[in-house]
């Protein structure tokens, strides 16, 4: 049987994500969004690429939620954007109306799936997800947020660029919330297994976490009328491969904490062991002081956003 993965949200995510589920073949995809017209002109439009571009999958553009159901994995993307001097957590509000909304219906239709979350704030919305979703009956590990993979990407680019090495030697792990407070973690990265300081002075390393850091906030500034979706579509699609083929990756992932870390009751960027089962297990890596102070502070700012949720979420 074919897998099914269905994209909510038919915007520059939704629809780079499904360009690339087509282009490595990973699953018939259903592409949905409320906007009449827009997902079917999208699905159609990516099908007639695929006798180019060698695919064969079955890619559709719906408004129902109907033709969605039993997919394999859902991925929400919709909400609004962040604009220039807007951070994530600005969304919060307009964007849990959005994900609660859709969750209770991704929940009813494809009771099995397992949920990404990909839209901001990130951490918050996965976490309201989760809520959404657990009342249905979905486990925790089946619920998770895509960030991590993504400020390793950024992360991992900016090193290779200064190291002038490929960017497919550079390995990195980072942990914490989706934004601005995230927790890079220099002691984690290397260059082909040789650590990154061997390559890269402290300095210039610190300026590239300063860089990571705001990557995102980066992107915004120079596109004025929204944010990335390159690199989140690959970091997405990138969860998406690791659980259709049961790959059992290791990848830094947004999961529900119920005491890992000292943290509890919050999604929060750890490396995660990602396959069929979706969050199989969640790796408790060894922090320095200085590291546990940096993912307290990171943790502190997802409360003070998951705090934030209009009050009718409050006690789900
Ligand atoms: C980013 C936004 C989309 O990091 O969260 O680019």
């Amino acid at each position: 049987m074919r897998k099914k993965v269905t994209v909510i949200g038919a915007g520059f995510v939704g629809s780079t994500c499904a360009h690339w589920i087509a282009s490595k073949e990973l699953a018939d995809v259903v592409l949905l969004d409320i906007a009449e017209g827009i997902p079917q002109g999208k699905g159609l439009d990516l099908l007639e690429a695929g006798p180019i571009e060698g695919f064969d999958l079955s890619i559709t553009g719906t408004n129902s939620y109907e033709e969605t159901s039993n997919s394999d994995v859902v991925i929400l993307t919709s909400g609004a954007p962040r604009k220039p001097g807007m951070t994530r957590e600005d969304l919060v509000a307009i964007n849990a109306e959005i994900t609660a909304g859709n969750i209770e219906k991704v929940a009813a239709t494809s009771p099995n799936a397992i949920i990404i979350i990909v839209n901001n704030p990130m951490d918050t919305m996965a976490y309201l997800a989760y809520k959404v979703a657990a009342k249905a009956g979905f486990p925790k590990n089946r619920v998770i947020g895509q960030g991590g993979i993504l400020d390793a990407g950024r992360y991992r680019t900016f090193i290779a660029l200064e190291a002038g090495v490929s960017v497919e030697d550079v390995q990195a792990m980072l942990m914490g919330g989706h934004g601005d407070e995230m927790v890079p973690l220099p002691r984690y990265t290397t260059i082909s297994g040789i650590p990154v300081t061997e390559f890269i002075t402290e300095d210039r390393l610190n300026e590239i976490v300063e860089r990571t850091k705001k990557g995102g906030g980066e992107i915004v500034a120079l596109l004025k009328t929204g944010s990335a979706y390159y690199a989140p579509a690959a970091a997405t699609v990138q969860m998406v491969e690791a659980i259709l083929k049961d790959k059992k990756r290791v990848l830094p992932c947004a999961a529900y904490l119920e005491g890992e870390y000292g943290l509890s009751d919050l999604y929060f960027g750890v490396p995660v062991l990602l396959g069929a089962g979706g969050v199989e297990k969640i790796i408790e890596l060894p922090l320095t002081d200085a590291e546990k102070e940096m993912a307290a502070r990171s943790a502190a700012l997802v409360k003070s956003s998951i705090a934030a949720l209009p009050e009718k979420y409050k006690d789900l």
